[in-house]
């Protein structure tokens, strides 16, 4: 009996061991955080920690020709001639499927009083809710690609799939586009789509809460010529 219980005590100590050492070598195989070589900063590993991210309303169809809405932040404008559009989309999306197979998209972009709804289609899936139905959002068939967008959004970006991308865990699309539409209310004297009258709103994914844009911070050209001009 009191053989058995050294027994007993010994493979406790070696799978305590074992245990704590196995923790401890899978801490070392998580993406280290690197040291700061200016010393101020916190390293945050290899996350996307990253703000602000965009907030984009993609809309699509599905086989069935079903209209369907997602919203996605790993999204932006990625070349100017042809000008583009790239959105990352997990396959686990129902848009995923929808893209892949329509070779198209929308990207419907909103005003703040808009954001309730970008919200929503985040976090609900086509395969199992008609969110245009859910929301009392009107879809339009595009005239130009094979895809939906939203009459209530007042900028539009009709965009057919010129590439995909696998990068990890999202499928990137690249999306040349094809044709913008936009509310005239959203519009300056010269026809470009202006922050101060679309009121757009922006992601932190780590807090996960929208955004509005503050106030203007001075043209590009303007603030350059400050360091021009005053130096350092
Ligand atoms: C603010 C926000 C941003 C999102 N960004 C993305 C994204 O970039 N890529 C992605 O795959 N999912 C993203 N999602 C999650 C999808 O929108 C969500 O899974 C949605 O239900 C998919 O809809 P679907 O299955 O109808 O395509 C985001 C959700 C929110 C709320």
């Amino acid at each position: 009996m009191k053989r058995q219980w050294r027994w007993i005590l010994i493979l406790a100590t070696v799978a305590l061991f074992l245990t704590g050492w196995t923790a401890f070598s899978s801490d070392q195989e998580t993406p280290a955080a690197a040291a700061d070589p200016g010393g101020e900063k916190t390293s945050l590993g290899a996350r996307t920690a990253i703000i602000p991210t965009l907030a984009w309303v993609i809309g699509s169809y599905d086989a069935a020709g079903r209209p369907n809405l997602m919203t996605s932040s790993w999204a932006g404008v990625c070349a100017s001639r042809p000008a583009a559009v790239m959105i990352g989309l997990r396959p686990a999306t129902y848009t995923h499927g929808n893209i892949m197979a329509r070779k198209a998209f929308t990207v419907n972009i909103g005003g703040a009083d808009l954001a309730r709804y970008a919200a929503y289609v985040g976090r609900v899936s086509g395969r199992t809710t008609d969110k245009f139905t859910a929301t009392g959002l009107t879809p339009v068939k595009s005239a130009v690609v094979d895809a939906p967008y939203v009459r209530e959004f007042p900028l539009v970006v009709e965009c057919k799939v010129t590439q995909t991308v696998e990068a990890g865990t999202h499928t990137l699309f690249i999306g040349e586009i094809v044709d913008v539409k936009a509310d005239p209310a959203i519009l300056n004297a010269d026809g470009v789509p202006v922050v101060e009258q679309l009121q757009p709103f922006v992601y932190s994914p780590g807090s996960g809460a929208f955004y509005g844009i503050g106030p203007a911070l001075g043209k590009v050209a303007d603030l350059a010529a400050t360091i021009a001009a005053d130096g350092p």
